[in-house]
């Protein structure tokens, strides 16, 4: 099945088309946004490459009543409980669902009642739920899992992902807070206004499973990181003592209250980006590290190549441990 219909046509729904068009091997047959400022244009004039013929809707319904067949890509938003309304219709309607939403990566953490009901209908209408991207999706989750593919056993895997957020979107750079004093940014973060990164517990979870760590609890919290020089993005200014970054972590602990697996996430201007995993196998230690996943180009990626796949996978709703190949 090559026919996707975008839901949420923000910076990641159009880094999406822009790839489905340049790689030609999907196509676009609808896109679903409620920004006033776009919907009614279409699609391709909308990402600069002149008219496709498809216009953004803010009815999902009138879409979905002619799309089919089709898989729906979801990039609307990271809590379940707030997306779930639009997940369940596509599903009702019969189409595939792979989404950005962070919770969505492990739901049953934060939200069991409503992942039982996604599941339920999901394997009612016949089709497949999941979430995916970069982290979670990947960089703190599958891509561990699949390193201990050359491992007998684990003892503790710790992943750490630090990123300058001046070379990521506006909408990854306003959710850090970059450019708020730290008491604007705890008051946002308090009220859902900017989230920070989400998904540190979804990621320990959803690693614990893959891999079979018996993760029993997890914590996580995130703080800003404050600037003692004024600096610049193409989105922000920030003067000294304002917001520059954030700096959070997840960490899940066994019955006994082992540490099994923590993960760290560093997102500061100025800084050089660099992934590492290290995993404590008992007898060795496996280290992977890279200077830099590039975020939205990679979850642009993922969720590009779980829609292909998407249709092989069992029913329900599924995770990225259905995907992943080997692990300890
Ligand atoms: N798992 C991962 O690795 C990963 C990676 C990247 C992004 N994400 C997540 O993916 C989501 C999208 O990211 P983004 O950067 O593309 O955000 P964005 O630029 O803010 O785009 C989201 C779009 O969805 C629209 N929208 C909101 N509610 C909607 C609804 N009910 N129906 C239809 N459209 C709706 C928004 O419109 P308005 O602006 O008018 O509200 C906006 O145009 C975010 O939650 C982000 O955290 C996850």
């Amino acid at each position: 099945m090559n026919r996707v219909i975008l839901y949420g046509f923000g910076y990641i729904g159009r880094m999406v088309a822009k790839e489905i068009v340049e790689s030609g091997a999907l196509e676009i047959i609808g896109a679903i946004d409620v920004d006033e400022k776009i919907v009614g244009k279409d699609v391709g004039e909308i990402i600069g490459i002149g008219k496709l013929g498809v216009k953004v809707s803010s009815e999902p319904e009138e879409v979905f009543e002619k799309a089919k067949p089709a898989i729906v890509i979801h990039a609307t938003g990271s809590f379940l409980d707030k997306v779930f309304d639009q997940i369940v219709l596509a599903v009702e309607y019969g189409y595939h669902v792979v989404s950005t939403c962070e919770t969505l990566a492990y739901p049953w953490l934060k939200y069991p009642n409503l992942a039982d009901e996604l599941s339920r209908r999901a394997l009612e209408r016949n089709v497949v739920v999941i979430g995916t991207g970069v982290n979670p999706g990947f960089i703190f989750d599958s891509l561990p899992a699949f390193l201990t593919s050359i491992c007998s056993k684990v003892e503790k895997i710790k992943a750490t992902r630090i990123i300058d957020p001046s070379r990521r979107r506006y909408s990854f750079q306003k959710k850090i807070g970059l450019g708020l004093t730290s008491d604007e940014f705890r008051e946002k973060m308090a009220k859902g206004e900017i989230t920070g990164h989400v998904g540190y517990a979804e990621s320990l979870m959803l690693l614990s499973e893959m891999v079979g760590l018996d993760i029993a609890n997890v914590i996580e919290d995130q703080e800003p990181i404050i600037s003692h020089e004024y600096l610049e993005t193409q989105y922000f200014k920030i003067s000294p003592g304002k917001v520059k970054g954030i700096k959070g972590y997840g960490k899940g602990y066994g019955k006994d209250n082992k540490l099994k697996a923590e993960v760290e996430f560093i997102a500061t201007v100025g800084v050089s980006d660099k992934d590492s995993i290290e995993i404590d196998c008992g007898k060795y230690v496996i280290k992977w590290s890279s200077n830099g996943v590039p975020g939205d180009y990679a979850t642009v990626a993922m969720l590009l190549n779980v829609a292909k796949i998407v249709n092989n996978l069992k029913r329900g709703l599924r995770t990225m441990k259905d995907i992943v190949l080997l692990h300890a």
